[in-house]
């Protein structure tokens, strides 16, 4: 059973989009009453999202996506339309009607949280306990805090194999539940089940949300592996997570410090940086940086001074540079990593370190410097190749020079050289560039095809005057008479996705319900809103009137014609040539 209208009609009212969007998105004031901003669903610079407290609707210029308060909740979430529907209610408090296949997953999915909410109790009570004592003395001698014990909930899974399964069976979780949960394993006796974190000091991991998504368990002392983390259930992603930015979001530093280990967050905290988070133990993931895009405009990298750390680093600046982040590298020298820096400096050291932390140009000439043997000749010009190559990239004319009088200095090279280099280079990129874009101007004129392949119109003519219709009816319902009049039909639509559209606004005027463009979209999954978005921004060749919506139908009928099956019409020729000879 679907979530009755009326409910999402409620829902709707209650929500407004621009606060909803203002949680991902940094508005600004535009004209009127729209608001703009930086597209969260694809990488720009200017900001081209668009969002309109009137008639309640986002709409990006940029990637073409938009729709309502529900369609923006389901991409930015990666999420159902039902667990949108989940989420805007609990938001605006009111409760989503249940039942249902969707309805079945929500709730467990909800039991999952709170099996996981327990777990964590569990771990925190045990870290207080005679059995936490391995545990305590471990973060002792780490030096953590009682207080960042507290703030991140860190507790201790002594070194048994049931603790934890008879503590929450008593609670009433069935055994499988832990299974699914990833906090137990099933073991060889039939029915049997074991802990999976045995001899750990316990992180929880807690989404933006304050959801216990899964827990990271680090071994006390030495051991292997040193880190266990919860694999991928009904509610834990690890790619799509980061430790610790549940606080880190919250942070007045205008930052976020991305460093490899829980520890290296813990430490950070500890020493009064807030805004530190880590990935959980994957290499960086495009979600995990467009989430922290969401928080802020500026990343600091301070990952491990080892090569592998190096690599990371190398690997991740251009992924953070792609959603338009800006990011500099902390050079931590023979620390080798953020928590050995800060066991033997200050903490103002560390944000020394941040503040004299090289943006990415030069952080990407050090290390192929590093790499590189600068006393030999064959160093140098290996060093002055890759190095112009990187500074050809560059599209400010003052920062290839700054950068380019570096590289002449230290590759012993005249400035005069290596300017000429890197103009060359420059000049080459340019030129590739200029091709592309002719090649793709020189394809033809856009068709007014909807992106998404899915919903593609068979027949351009008559979606034309398909979209036609649909805007006419949502700008002036009563016109949903003309059509009435002409005996038009649902089914004379060619495009299914139109059509829908037209049985949703015919059923609503039937049931006297208004036709807001927000409350139609609620009843879109996101690619067809943001498809209903676009088509409404489409300039009306007439203002909308009874003329245009029969124009619109003549129009559709005689495509119909033109495009009718070209099989069909083939046999109608035979049979008239028949016809003709006889
Ligand atoms: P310390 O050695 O205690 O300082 O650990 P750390 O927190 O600094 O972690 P480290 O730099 O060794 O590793 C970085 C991150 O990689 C960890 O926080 C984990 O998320 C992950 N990781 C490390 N070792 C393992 C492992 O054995 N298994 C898994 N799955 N992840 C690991
Ligand atoms: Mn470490």
């Amino acid at each position: 059973m679907a979530i009755p209208e009326s409910f999402i009609d409620e829902l709707i009212s209650r929500t407004d989009i621009i606060d909803l969007v203002s949680g991902y998105v940094r508005l600004a004031k535009g004209g009127g009453a729209t608001m703009s901003g930086l597209c969260p669903f694809h990488s720009e610079k200017t900001p081209s999202l668009k969002v309109n407290s009137d008639k309640q609707i986002y709409h990006c210029f940029g990637c073409g996506k938009g729709g309502g308060a529900i369609s923006f909740i389901m991409e930015i979430e990666n999420i159902s339309y039902r667990d949108a529907i989940e989420v805007l209610a609990r938001r605006a408090g009111m409760t989503v009607p249940e039942d249902s296949a969707s309805g079945e997953l929500a709730g467990k999915r909800r039991r999952m949280l709170e099996l996981n909410r327990e777990a964590a109790r569990f771990f925190f009570q045990m870290l207080l306990s005679p059995d936490g004592e391995a545990a305590r003395e471990y973060l002792a001698k780490r030096g953590v805090s009682k207080t960042i014990v507290t703030r991140f909930g860190i507790g201790a899974a002594p070194d048994e194999w049931g603790l934890l399964l008879d503590a929450l069976t008593k609670k009433g979780y069935a055994r499988q539940e832990l299974i699914e949960a990833g906090l137990a394993r099933s073991g060889r006796k039939e029915g049997g089940a074991y802990d999976v974190f045995r001899n750990r000091v316990v992180f929880p991991v807690i989404d933006v949300r304050g959801s216990v998504i899964g827990f990271s368990g680090r071994i006390i002392g030495n051991g292997e592996p040193k880190y266990l983390n919860t694999p991928d259930t009904l509610v834990f992603n690890k790619s799509r997570n980061l430790f610790a930015l549940n606080i880190a979001k919250k942070s007045k530093s205008g930052m976020l410090i991305l460093v490899e280990g829980n520890l290296d967050v813990i430490t950070l905290h500890q020493a009064g940086f807030d805004c530190a988070v880590a990935s959980l133990g994957t290499a960086l993931t495009a979600e995990q940086t467009r989430l922290m895009s969401r928080y802020t405009e500026k990343i600091i990298l301070a990952y491990d001074s080892d090569e592998a750390g190096r690599r990371a680093a190398l690997r991740a600046i251009p992924m953070i540079e792609k959603t338009g982040m800006h990011v500099k590298v902390v050079d931590m020298g023979a620390s080798k990593d953020p928590d050995e820096f800060l066991k033997t400096h200050k903490p103002d050291a560390f944000r020394l370190l941040i503040e004299r932390s090289e943006n990415h140009v030069e952080y990407q000439l050090m290390t192929i410097r590093n790499r590189l043997d600068m006393t030999s000749d064959e160093g140098r010009l290996a060093y002055l190749a890759e190095a112009t190559d990187l500074l050809a990239r560059l599209e400010s004319q003052p920062e290839r020079e700054v950068y380019g009088a570096k590289v002449a200095r230290e590759a012993g090279i005249t400035n005069e050289s290596v300017k000429n280099e890197i103009s060359k280079k420059f000049r080459n990129i340019r030129a590739k560039q200029k091709k592309d874009y002719e090649k793709r101007a020189a394809r033809p004129a856009r068709t007014m095809q909807p992106d998404d392949r899915s919903l593609r119109y068979k027949s351009e003519g008559s979606a034309a005057a398909e979209e036609g219709i649909v805007r006419c009816l949502m700008r002036d319902p009563a016109l949903i008479e003309t059509a009435r009049d002409a005996g038009f039909s649902q089914d004379e639509f060619t495009s299914p996705f139109l059509a829908k559209i037209y049985g949703v606004l015919a059923r609503r005027i039937s049931e006297g319900q208004e036709i807001k463009e927000q409350l139609v979209l609620a009843e879109l999954v996101p690619n067809e809103a943001s498809l209903l978005t676009m088509i409404l921004q489409k300039p009306e060749s007439y203002p909308q009137s009874a003329r245009n919506v029969s124009d619109c139908i003549e129009k559709i009928r005689s495509e119909k014609y033109k495009t009718s099956d070209p099989d069909e019409s083939l046999l109608l020729e035979i049979k008239n040539y028949k016809q003709g000879m006889m």
